[in-house]
């Protein structure tokens, strides 16, 4: 074999060649500060978006320069909006050399486990190092190198097991709820019919379910993401592995980053047991929902603009559980409640539907809902429809309870929409500020629940008429 040793001018010649490709290297698509806002004039490439041809759009590379610094856009415990937040072997990386002004971790992320009860439990979730650091622009370049590969546009990463995912209430009236309400803090003008700046998500990262995990027994969780944002993506957590195992950082363009756990922390969450209740904290507009609700609404095919204003027929709508086996009202005072409504409907012409939800197809159901000026029945799974409801000056929600028992998820829910909640204990009613504390009391359960129907109706028909202000 010939020997190996360069000679000095091989060397010099090498060393030219590296430097002459260093220095004429095409532009890195990001240095420091553009960002994703980095615009390419699209009217001179036959009109595709950029980031369909722009191959240096994979990654962005720094080279000599600091590493590009995560920014906080938007946070509350368990819900946060960053741009540029990095994933480098399944670890999420904040970096900044401002570490003082970054939230603690403990109310952004989490360890990702399932939730139960207790201090101990609630420690071992906490995240440590292996889950999420904060690291300063020179540790990120000695960590990361020169680079990283983007993953563009808007994303949603979801840090929590599938225990309150797949259900259709937890997944649309906190995760979905909670997530839009964060995302919709950046665009405080949204208006009545939903019109928004906002870019729509561009893929939804479960990083600890896999593919069957997400979806619930109503096949309900599919249609609000299908309708919501019909092109969005899912990665699962296999995907999150396989990323983690290629050994190179990836950087979010823009993610909201949800966490139960951490959102569970919160003085909102001890107060509403909701953990899509401290993003209300943040700025947003009135109309936040009508984007989320409009879109799905409108893949039913009726008018967004269904069930709007206060000159229509009301549309009354109960929606029962006397066939459900479980959280049922008294046979008698069903029936009793049932003809209540009807006697509305012959007296003053209101439009009454008592419907079950187990009965309807999907799409009837996000129909009826939003037409829906009242909306009543037992708590439960059912009530979740509330959140197709156009929001108007008589938009009622009526949450039937065993007497004694309160929780705050519709009534919380309903007042996120601006509408008005009422609770019943037989015949007694309640509504905000006056509310009882959450208590899940014996009974609550159970399928003996009374209630006064006439009441019921009394409160319906002032409602209606929007007497009640008057009335004290
Ligand atoms: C994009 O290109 C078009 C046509 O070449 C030009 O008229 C327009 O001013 C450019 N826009 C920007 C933002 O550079
Ligand atoms: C972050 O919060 C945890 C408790 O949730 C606390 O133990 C820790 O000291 C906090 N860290 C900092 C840097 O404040
Ligand atoms: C919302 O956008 C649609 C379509 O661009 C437009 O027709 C409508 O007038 C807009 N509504 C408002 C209130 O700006
Ligand atoms: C739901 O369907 C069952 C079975 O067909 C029927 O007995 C019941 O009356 C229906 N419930 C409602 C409220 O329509």
């Amino acid at each position: 074999m010939a020997s190996a040793t360069p000679t000095r001018r091989e060397v010099a010649l090498v060393t030219l060649l590296l430097v002459f490709l260093l220095l004429v290297s095409p532009p890195s698509r990001d240095t420091t500060k553009t960002g994703h806002d980095t615009i390419h004039n699209t009217s001179t490439t036959s009109g595709i978006p950029h980031a369909l041809h722009d191959i240096a759009s994979t990654q962005i590379t720094w080279g000599p320069f600091s590493v590009p610094q995560t920014k906080v856009l938007a946070h509350v415990p368990g819900w946060t909006i960053f741009d540029k937040l990095y994933v480098f072997k399944g670890v999420v990386y904040i970096v900044t050399d401002e570490p003082s002004k970054t939230p603690n971790v403990t109310s952004m992320y989490s360890k990702g486990l399932f939730i139960e009860n207790g201090k101990e439990a609630e420690t071992s979730r906490l995240p440590t190092d292996e889950d999420i650091q904060v690291i300063s622009t020179k540790q990120a370049k000695k960590l990361f190198g020169t680079g990283a590969q983007v993953m563009d546009g808007v994303s949603f990463l979801v840090n929590d097991p599938y225990q309150f995912v797949t259900h259709y209430y937890h997944w649309s009236a906190e995760l979905w709820f909670g997530f839009w309400r964060t995302y919709s803090s950046l665009d405080p003008f949204i208006t009545h019919d939903g019109n928004t700046s906002l870019p729509p998500v561009r893929r939804l990262v479960f990083n600890h379910l896999d593919a069957f995990h997400w979806r619930d027994y109503a096949a309900m969780n599919q249609w609000i993401i299908r309708s919501s944002f019909p092109s969005v993506v899912m990665e699962f957590k296999d995907d999150w592995r396989d990323r983690a195992e290629m050994g190179r950082p990836f950087v979010f363009d823009r993610v909201v980053v949800a966490d139960r756990s951490a959102a569970m922390l919160a003085y909102n969450f001890a107060r509403f047991q909701r953990t899509a209740s401290t993003p209300f904290g943040l700025p947003g507009s009135v109309n936040w929902w009508m984007t989320i609700r409009n879109n799905a609404i409108q893949f039913t095919g009726l008018s967004p603009n269904t069930g709007w204003g206060t000159t229509t027929t009301p549309v009354i709508t109960y929606i029962s559980r006397q066939e459900w086996g479980r959280r049922m009202l008294i046979k008698e005072d069903h029936e009793k409640l049932v003809s209540e409504l009807y006697k509305l409907r012959d007296l003053y012409g209101y439009e009454v539907n008592v419907v079950a939800a187990e009965n309807m197809s999907r799409r009837e159901q996000l129909e009826l809902a939003a037409r829906t000026t009242i909306m009543m029945g037992v708590h439960g799974n059912g009530l979740t429809s509330l959140i197709w409801m156009k929001p108007s000056p008589r938009s009622t929600v009526i949450e039937f309870f065993y007497p004694g028992g309160f929780a705050f998820d519709y009534e919380y829910t309903t007042r996120a929409l601006g509408m008005v909640h009422y609770g019943f204990w037989g015949s007694q009613s309640f509504t905000s500020p006056g509310l009882p504390d959450p208590k899940y009391v014996e009974g609550f359960q159970g399928n003996s629940i009374p209630l006064d129907g006439e009441a019921v109706a009394r409160l319906c028909h002032e409602r209606l008429t929007l007497t009640s202000e008057v009335d004290d």
